[in-house]
């Protein structure tokens, strides 16, 4: 690749936008962004300058992983979520930004005790915690690999002393109660993750779906909240898009009811905080 960092870029934005991937042109800039950062610590790029060998190295091994439609966080192996910054792998979901609705609802409730079930990254514990210097959290997750990626992130974000992090199928190893549960399980219908871009065949499928309707979790995760929610605790549970009633339903079997509901930036709603109902 021995051509200036535009007419590479512009040379991966085709092939991205040929392989189907949705924003190329956004892609290839940042993917070139992340290179020049990586092997000369810039911030700023120059779009006519001529590329080096290192960098036209790592950026052609990237353009390539992206072709064959890998997310960008996983390609860097960084992703921004609410301003801080969490190491990404295959193992674990790449944070969403309609995730963070559920961050601002549980710093609003300003828990001191959390649980965070299917915690991934570790991105809900860790931003809560860093915006609530008083508490304290526990995260587990089914997934072994997925728990390191969340303990480095919380070595990463200094927040070690405040957060635990062990292997619990939803409840299984838990113990105490808790002032805030928090959870973004997986929950993509059968048929909606069999129809999903690409981009999702590089998550865990166990991030996304346990098949069937997709609210299996929900079940469980509501059957548990009586017996580890405080008193005045709240269930906080992202939902997925149309799925509101659904989980509202599954919420009112199991002695709770939807105190609020939470919308992301296309005001849909996307979160609701459950109480235990008669309190
Ligand atoms: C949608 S991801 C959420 C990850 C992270 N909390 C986030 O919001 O980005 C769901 C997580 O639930 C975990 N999970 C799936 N089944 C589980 C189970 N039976 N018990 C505990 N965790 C489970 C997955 O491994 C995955 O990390």
């Amino acid at each position: 690749m021995t051509c200036s960092i535009s007419e590479a870029v512009t040379a991966a934005a085709k092939r991205f936008h040929a392989a189907g991937v949705e924003n190329p042109a956004t892609d290839a800039w940042r993917l070139a962004g992340e290179a020049y950062g990586r092997i000369h610590g810039l911030q700023q790029l120059v779009p006519h300058e001529r590329i080096d060998p290192d960098t036209a190295r790592l950026l052609g091994d990237w353009f390539d992983q992206r072709e064959r439609r890998r997310p960008v966080s996983q390609i860097v192996g960084r992703r921004l979520f609410r301003n801080l910054e969490f190491f990404v792998t295959s193992d674990v979901l790449d944070p969403r930004p309609e995730s963070e609705v559920l961050v601002e609802a549980g710093v609003n409730r300003c828990p001191e005790r959390i649980l965070d079930l299917g915690t991934g990254s570790g991105c809900l514990l860790l931003s809560l915690l860093a915006e609530l210097p008083g508490a304290e959290g526990v995260g587990i997750d089914s997934s072994e690999a997925a728990l390191q990626v969340a303990q480095e992130n919380s070595k990463r974000i200094g927040l070690c002393g405040r957060a635990r992090f062990h292997r619990s199928d939803w409840y299984s190893a838990i113990s105490g109660q808790f002032d805030l549960i928090v959870s973004n399980p997986p929950y993509l219908t059968e048929s909606e993750f069999n129809r999903s871009p690409e981009e999702l065949r590089w998550e865990p499928q166990q991030a996304l779906t346990v098949g069937g309707d997709g609210l299996s979790p929900y079940r469980t995760i509501a059957a548990g909240a009586n017996r580890h929610l405080a008193s005045g605790g709240c269930l906080l549970l992202e939902i997925g898009v149309g799925r509101l009633d659904q989980v509202s339903r599954i919420v009112t079997q199991f002695a709770l009811c939807v105190e609020e509901v939470h919308f992301d930036l296309d005001r849909r709603p996307r979160a609701v905080s459950c109480m235990v109902r008669g309190l």
